[in-house]
């Protein structure tokens, strides 16, 4: 999916996602806290969903990006206290987006080059209303309605069966049906059934809903299930989840057969043989979705063939084999209030419109990104004009947009309403925090602080990032208690968090215990759980360590890789000579390129002693070989020459969807290479290693796929 509009994930750059990644974090925590915390919700629940799966689907694209503080790896966000907590037996998908008809080519003609599809031949899909709603999943084991439970964070969700039972649309018993079928759909509340509620709440004085999403959302999550049953709340299925026998062997055939089994479905269903039938199918719901009566954001389409879905498999969090097209932007003017630089974990400094509060598609607006110093002054990271080359002021009248689950950005400038002493932007070249010189490298769009760790906000975040989930996830030591022990000096640097007890434990002067907010008890607790993750994984202090361009995921493969902590250090040390074979060897590894390597190097060399400290006061567990059933698990594969039967684009997917890792090129590590016809160098230096070579029959047989 390519998109021309800057602003959706497709087309985010590196930087501009890693920003919105920290914003979204930033946000979601906030809103966890007002929810849980405070009871008092600063989003609504279809606004955080949206910001959550908008999370999901950067961090899909750009998995060495995901934070530690990841939203997605926090599950409090999800289930609220009060229900109790499902486990979906099959993870409930989001959708990657499309923005444009170009978009929508692109998603079907990448699903055709990766299942080497003829250009003679059809392949059909399915177009159908993206429905606002909330999504849900109803378990029915031998024709009985067992459970119905909400998306949460796609893993787990909240048991609403009570609520569910209440829904005219669900049956509670269906005949006929496989002994276990999921069914999944949508929950959506229709305009008419919302306008009449919302007088009636108004009439009582009681709470209204700002759209029908979030009454659909608010009347479901009810803990009185007598609440939800005088809400007016519909659902349509429009997919399933676990079945014990397939519904069919097309998604029209399965759609028709939950309509068959007693479900809704949606009436603008159509099945496409071609992408202008698609597109026309889209042309067709857009018109009438002013008269359908309930909220729809865009139209999804979906390969038809289940075989083919199959075989297409899954990102992350979303299928390969479907899109969501979503209707344009929701766009309102407001007035720039000024402009915010934010210091990150990096020192990438990012600026924030600070807004005039004003309404975008149901969502107050008072903050957006600005992406970075290019975009404010009219020009896109090539240099090209954007906006005609029209920059950006504080005071303008600026027009601010959401494109589906976007951040608000902002979109144009009105510069007939421009004050005539409004003054260019100049975008800091000292870092706000620390004063230290502010850089842009070549090529780079961001500009960042050089204060390494003598800036206090990238100290400060680099400490949070290293407690944080996916690091050390030190239990009682969050970004608060970071953010106080930092700010009194206790803690600056890593490896100081592991002498706290020395410092700051029984028989010291200063005492944790006699600190604002701690005890006897919790000062304990937290030594304890501060030894405890003496012992850490490998993988886990890699990523704590917070070097840029490495995520969790480019960690764990680093792991790996070397399997133990002192092959790794020896390895960064020695790869700081760029013509080493140590070098060589990081870079062969698949998803480490040279930006990544260069990277870690540096981040080695400028931290060494920091590192060497921590790392003499770690027990590091060395990275154990991933366990699994199938015979790859585990082992580096290269693929060469040509593939008959799959793309490469496949065959790397199913190679890593069974647990192995896919390197770009052969050496000592290599376990084996798939050599199709036209096999050239690599053949030869597999020989010359002796790595194991098969060709495309065994590689198919290997993966069951004969
Ligand atoms: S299919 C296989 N079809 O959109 C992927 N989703 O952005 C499962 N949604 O979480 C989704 N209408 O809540 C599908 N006709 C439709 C939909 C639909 C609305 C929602 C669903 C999903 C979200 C993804």
């Amino acid at each position: 999916m390519t998109a021309q509009d800057e602003t959706e994930v497709a087309a985010l750059d590196a930087a501009t996602a890693e920003r919105e990644l920290k914003r979204l974090a930033e946000i979601l925590q906030r809103a966890n806290i007002a929810y849980h915390t405070d009871d008092a919700p600063d989003l609504s629940d279809a606004e955080f969903d949206r910001l959550r799966a908008r999370n999901l689907e950067i961090e899909a694209r750009f998995p060495h990006l995901k934070r530690a503080d990841s939203p997605s790896a926090q599950v409090g966000a999800a289930p609220a206290a009060g229900f109790r907590k499902i486990r979906h037996q099959k993870r409930m998908l989001s959708l990657a987006n499309a923005f444009s008809d170009e978009d929508v080519r692109e998603f079907v003609q990448g699903i055709r080059r990766f299942l080497n599809i003829r250009d003679t031949e059809e392949t059909a899909f399915t177009a159908e209303p993206k429905i606002d709603g909330l999504s849900l999943s109803l378990r029915y084991e031998a024709g009985q309605l067992r459970y119905a439970a909400t998306r949460g964070d796609g893993e787990t969700g909240e048991d609403v069966t009570a609520n569910a039972c209440t829904v005219d649309d669900i049956p509670q018993q269906l005949k006929n049906a496989p002994e276990i079928l999921e069914v999944r759909g949508e929950i959506y509340m229709a305009h008419a059934d919302f306008r009449a509620l919302n007088e009636k709440q108004g009439a009582r004085g009681e709470k209204t809903f700002a759209n029908p999403r979030n009454a659909a959302a608010g009347s479901l999550r009810q803990l009185d299930a007598e609440i939800t049953r005088t809400r007016p709340l519909r659902f349509f299925a429009y997919a399933w989840g676990e079945i014990s026998a397939p519904l069919a062997t097309t998604q029209t055939d399965a759609v028709a057969r939950l309509s068959q089994l007693g479900f809704q479905t949606n009436p603008l269903f159509r099945r496409c043989r071609t992408i202008e039938e698609m597109l026309a199918s889209y042309a067709e719901i857009a018109a009438q979705r002013a008269t359908l009566g309930y909220d729809i954001d865009g139209v999804v389409y979906k390969l038809d063939d289940l075989a083919l879905q199959d075989r297409l498999g899954l990102r992350s969090t979303t299928p390969r084999w479907a899109i969501a097209h979503k209707f344009p932007a929701e766009r309102a003017w407001t007035v720039l209030e000024g402009i915010d630089i934010q210091v990150g974990r990096t020192g990438a400094l990012s600026p924030v419109a600070r807004l005039t509060p004003v309404t975008v598609g149901g969502v107050v607006v008072s903050n957006a990104t600005l992406h970075n110093e290019d975009y404010i002054a009219g020009r896109d990271s090539r240099g090209q004009p954007i906006r005609e080359g029209r920059d950006i002021r504080v005071g303008d009248r600026v027009e601010v947009y959401r494109a589906g689950d976007v951040i608000p950005k902002i979109r144009d400038v009105d510069l007939a309403r421009r004050a005539s002493d409004a003054e260019p932007y100049v975008f800091p070249e000292t870092c706000p925090e620390c004063d230290s010189p502010a850089i842009r490298e070549p090529g780079d769009s961001v500009r960042r602080c050089t204060g390494g760790m003598i800036c206090p906000a990238q100290a400060v975040e680099r400490l949070k990032h290293f407690v944080s989930r996916a690091a050390f996830d030190i239990d009682g030591l969050g970004a608060k208690q970071i953010e106080a022990f930092w700010r009194d000096g206790w803690v600056s640097a890593p490896h100081e968090i592991f002498t706290l007890r020395e410092r700051f434990g029984p028989g010291q002067p200063r005492q944790l215990r006699n600190r604002d907010g701690w005890g006897e008890k919790s000062a304990q607790n937290l030594f304890d759980a501060i030894e405890d993750k003496r012992r850490i994984p490998l993988a886990r202090l890699i990523f704590a360590l917070g070097i840029r361009h490495v995520g969790e995921t480019s960690a764990a493969m680093l792991a790996a890789h070397y399997g133990d902590w002192e092959s790794f250090r020896a390895a960064m040390r020695a790869a700081a000579d760029p013509e080493s074979a140590a070098y060589a060897e990081l870079i062969s590894i698949d998803g480490v390129g040279p930006v990544m390597a260069r990277s870690l190097v540096a981040g080695f060399a400028a931290e060494a002693e920091e590192i060497d400290t921590l790392a003499a006061m770690l027990e590091i567990q060395p990275a154990e070989a991933r366990e699994s059933d199938s015979p790859i698990a585990g082992q580096t594969l290269v693929f060469t020459g040509t593939l008959e039967r799959m793309t490469r684009a496949e065959a790397k997917a199913r190679a890593e969807a069974l647990g192995a890792k896919v390197a770009g090129s052969v050496s000592a590590r290599t376990d084996l290479l798939i050599a199709g016809p036209g096999a050239g160098s690599k053949a030869k230096k597999a020989a010359e290693l002796g790595v194991k070579v098969i060709d495309e029959e065994d590689w198919l047989a290997l993966i069951g796929a004969a």
